[in-house]
């Protein structure tokens, strides 16, 4: 649990949120042209359904911060839960339905005010909102071939047509399951009871298709991503400059969290990660518990998540100002393995060109170090563990098509690390290669050890190129030095 959330769910139990109406504008025109997007690919015999996240316990009557379905925000904008998307592209004009939930003096005095069909509308460009006591009856009469009171009777005929041919689709979010023996997640349980019930559909998963769409980020989006980034980048720049022997992680983690709360961040992307010495090798350590010393390496991986998009920036650097000799090595291995990814990062590539660019760097790199002694396989994997690149956008590690080129409009991560961990080692199978290689490495392992490294920044591919989001934090040798030098209140 993190210390934020958990001061944020103590607050929501206290506070009545404010239910904010956005006028129509900019941002409904985007998300009525994703939906149209969507019902495009759906095609007139389908219908989709879409519902909001659950809310989630963090302890018994206390809920973690709401966290709405990402895909239902992208199609929406609405953050609230119990609501409903249900898109009917066959129908005349009624395509897009919303569901929101009814008024309750009662819950909104304890949580405050839950939006009107009104409202809803107001702020997702959606025309037809009704309420949920109303969404079962819709669907029965819809699935029954009835018509559609509360809509109009004729508008879901086109759809009744397709059930009666047998050539509907229901699509709704599936579960991957992970296990033959796994249960369908809540959409499928309900895909399930409806072809119960009733005959003449089929049901798809509606996740590629949202994938291929949320993988081009819009004008509109490509404008909150720059806003989120910044945002960001200024909280790491605050982070460096709270750093500093005898500071404790959690210190540099307030004063990166600080900065998203005071610019209308909705929360973190993902929980920050600030580990000092040797916790800089440990990928996703969260727990920011340790005091720094003078010395080591302060690895910062950390982003907001402003108006439900997330970058993804990491920087590591030196708590007493200057890298030390085996700092500087391991760094300026990372950073040459970036610039590399950066240069692949080209229209027309796969996203598998910047791995194996950044990849090259990194295996010369380690065998120059003495930290891999075969220059061409993948042994340098024991060192370097992690992927260098994914999606950004409304999670963190966005959806996206796998295969798809790069075109203008994706978002994505470049970020190459290298992490000496002695336990590394010993993790590994006793083959005699293996036990050759520990004992050849074993004195570099020493002179290494504990040093963890990676240089994580935004990118956008635009018709021009390739554009570094985060570029504005330091990221160089010189530039991190420099910028740790400067007295803090001179530092931007
Ligand atoms: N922040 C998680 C990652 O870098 O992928
Ligand atoms: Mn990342
Ligand atoms: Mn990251």
């Amino acid at each position: 649990m993190r210390k934020s959330l958990r001061t944020a769910a103590v607050l929501i139990c206290l506070l009545p949120a404010l239910a904010r109406t956005v006028a129509a504008g900019p941002y409904q025109d985007d998300l009525k042209a994703r939906r149209a997007r969507a019902m495009e690919k759906l095609g007139t015999d389908s219908v989709a359904i879409f519902w909001s996240a659950p809310p989630r316990v963090y302890s018994l009557d206390v809920n973690y911060e709401y966290r709405q379905d990402s895909n239902l925000l992208y199609l929406t904008g609405i953050d609230q839960e119990d609501t409903v998307l249900l898109l009917m592209p066959g129908n005349p004009a009624k395509k897009e339905i919303l569901f929101v939930r009814e008024a309750d003096a009662r819950r909104e005095h304890w949580n405050g005010h839950s939006l009107t069909p009104k409202e809803a509308a107001a702020a997702s460009g959606v025309e037809t909102v009704l309420t949920m006591n109303q969404f079962e009856p819709f669907v029965i009469s819809t699935f029954s071939r009835q018509g559609t009171p509360s809509i109009g009777a004729d508008e879901t005929r086109a759809f009744g047509d397709a059930l009666a041919q047998g050539r509907a689709t229901l699509a709704v979010l599936l579960d991957a399951p992970r296990t033959l023996s796994d249960a369908p997640g809540p959409a499928g349980q309900f895909a399930g009871r409806l072809r119960d019930r009733f005959f003449g559909f089929h049901v798809v998963d509606a996740g590629p298709i949202l994938a291929e769409l949320r993988q081009i980020k819009t004008p509109y989006e490509q404008t909150v991503l720059r806003k989120s980034v910044a945002i960001s980048s200024d909280a790491h720049r605050a982070g460096m400059r709270a750093a500093a022997p005898g500071k404790w992680e959690y210190e540099v983690e307030a004063a990166i969290e600080d900065v998203y709360l005071r610019n209308g961040a909705m929360s973190w992307g993902y929980p920050s990660i600030v580990g000092s010495g040797p916790n800089a090798t440990i990928l996703h350590y969260q727990k920011s518990g340790r005091q720094m010393q003078a010395g080591e390496l302060l690895l910062v991986d950390a982003a907001a998540n402003y108006q439900g998009i997330t970058g993804d920036i990491t920087r590591t650097y030196p708590v007493s100002g200057r890298f030390s000799p085996v700092q500087r090595d391991v760094y300026e291995i990372v950073l040459a393995a970036q610039e590399a990814g950066i240069k692949a990062a080209r229209a027309g590539n796969q996203a598998s060109a910047i791995q194996n660019a950044c990849d090259e760097v990194l295996r010369a790199g380690l065998v120059k170090l003495g930290l891999v002694t075969d220059a061409t396989g993948m042994q340098f994997k024991v060192w370097a563990t992690h992927g260098v690149t994914h999606w950004i956008g409304m999670d963190v590690h966005d959806v996206g098509v796998r295969g798809k080129a790069l075109a203008p409009g994706m978002a994505f991560t470049i970020e190459p690390g290298i992490y000496v961990r002695e336990a590394a080692l010993d993790a590994l199978p006793k083959t005699p290669e293996n036990l050759a290689f520990i004992e050849r490495v074993r004195p570099l392992v020493q002179k290494y050890k504990d040093v963890g490294v990676r240089v994580e920044d935004s990118f956008l591919l635009t018709e021009t190129g390739v554009e570094n989001l985060s570029g504005s934090v330091p990221r160089t040798i010189a530039e991190i030095e420099r910028f740790l030098s400067t007295p803090s209140t001179a530092r931007r």
